[in-house]
């Protein structure tokens, strides 16, 4: 297959927004369970609201908004998500905590992790200045007052009958739990009926969009690279079984792209691409990725529709064309048998099919719960069963195979690094699953 793209072509066609790869986050994090609907959302709705209300400067504006729509970040490697629910919470500080230290493992959020760590420090009239000798931002306690208004109001279905109450609670717990300059903004806002109903609109993404700060930056090849990376990081620390499996099938998608003659940008919108393949699987259940078996039928059922949920999440993305489509067909099979979309030979691009054979080779490749990695040999021996059933692209498993070493290597070298990072993760994650620590991040 003739290959042809050049780099200039490249960077002209991407050009992707902050806000849009944001918003998709956020999405795709309370896609972890359909209970939790728009949480973060509308908490960076609520706090961006009493923000403007406060004349916020711009600085303190953007880090309320980006922090706000990730707050509950460090939530998805605990278990309990949904018991941050809950308006009264025991211990809610673990989660904020492992929010801070994923936040900051990704330098362009880095200076938002602090606002994360204490968002759900109470303000006990200026003691919550300061929670375990360390200082405490003020727009932490901005984000936590946009939190509990968030949770009294999701789930209500006469929103308008109910505000008063929510507006009276709110405004009972100012000066104890909330900053009563917080709680004066938000009760100045709040007497619009607009404010309420914005939260519920089915425009809740073009309504932020209109208050993003950051509406127009875009990013470039380098950065989406490295959003990309965070993205992935995210999917995988779900996981101590499948934990640097994006990473992996990145790099090999990427190499196996470069030897196949695509330039150097078309490949590394290869490598983002095998980023954000798996995004779905943050809709699907912790039990079924951590099993240490076979699925059940129902929970196969389920897992299958993760590579739709990539797509569903990456193809809202302006400028994200390419990486989406190649991003969420790699389970199609040139046969027509694989899923989601049955497409079949002439409907595949090379992106797509380069991306089923690293998806397969970097499963094959990896220890899973229930067996050991497996030798080259039967690694070969599937993926060339699978060519001659017509699914695989026989170019791309002959690549691969003929530059086997340089993309074995490589693939390890990446996956042993990015595991040593995510082992860092899963010990603070621990820690704090068993109430052993508050961590230090
Ligand atoms: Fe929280
Ligand atoms: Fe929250
Ligand atoms: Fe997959």
């Amino acid at each position: 297959m003739a290959v042809v793209h050049t780099d200039a072509h490249s960077h002209a066609v991407l050009n992707v927004r902050l806000f849009d790869m944001v918003a998709a986050l956020s999405t795709t994090l309370d896609l972890l369970d359909p209970r939790l609907g728009s949480h973060q959302k509308r908490t960076c709705l609520i706090a961006a609201q009493i923000g403007l209300a406060m004349q916020l400067s711009m600085d303190d504006y953007r880090s309320l908004f980006i922090a706000s729509i990730f707050h509950d970040i460090g939530a998805l490697a605990l278990h309990d998500r949904l018991r941050l629910l809950a308006f009264e919470e025991i211990e809610p500080h673990r989660h904020a905590q492992m929010g801070a230290h994923l936040l900051g493992q990704f330098e362009a959020f880095r200076p938002y992790a602090s606002l994360v760590a204490y968002h759900h420090v109470p303000w006990e009239d200026g003691a919550g200045q300061r929670f375990e000798q360390r200082p405490v931002p003020m727009l932490s306690h901005l984000i936590h007052l946009a939190d509990r208004i968030e949770v009294l109001a999701q789930g209500r279905d006469n929103i308008l009958a109910d505000m008063e109450e929510i507006r009276l609670c709110i405004a009972e717990k100012a000066g104890a739990v909330f900053h009563p300059d917080h709680v004066a903004a938000f009760l100045a806002v709040s007497r619009a009926e607009r404010f309420w109903l914005d939260l519920f609109s089915v425009n809740l993404d073009q309504i932020l969009k209109a208050l993003a700060p950051f509406e127009d930056i875009e990013l470039d090849l380098p950065k989406l690279m490295l959003f990309a990376r965070f993205f992935a990081l995210i999917i995988d620390s779900r996981s101590h079984f499948t934990a640097t499996h994006s990473a992996g099938v990145a790099i090999c998608a990427e190499t196996i792209a470069r030897h196949m003659g695509m330039s150097a940008a078309e490949a590394a919108k290869m490598r983002i691409a095998g980023y954000l393949h798996d995004t779905g699987k943050l809709a699907i259940p912790n039990e079924y990725i951590n099993r240490g078996g076979p699925l059940a039928r129902e929970e196969m059922a389920r897992m299958r529709s993760h590579s739709y949920i990539t797509h569903d999440i990456l193809s809202k993305i302006n400028g994200l064309s390419d990486i989406a489509e190649w991003a969420s067909h790699h389970h199609e099979r040139l046969d027509g048998s694989g899923y989601p979309f049955h497409k079949s030979a002439d409907k595949l691009s090379l992106g797509a099919r380069i991306m089923a054979v690293a998806d397969i080779y970097t499963a094959l490749i990896e220890d899973r719960p229930y067996r050991q990695g497996l030798p080259e040999i039967q690694v070969f021996a599937h993926l060339e069963d699978l060519v001659a059933a017509k699914q695989l692209e026989p170019a791309v498993v002959a690549t691969l195979k003929r530059h086997h070493d340089d993309i074995g290597r490589l693939c390890r070298e990446v996956q042993q690094r990015e595991g040593e990072e995510l082992s860092a993760f899963w010990r603070l994650a621990d820690d704090m699953t068993e109430g052993r620590g508050q961590g230090n991040a």
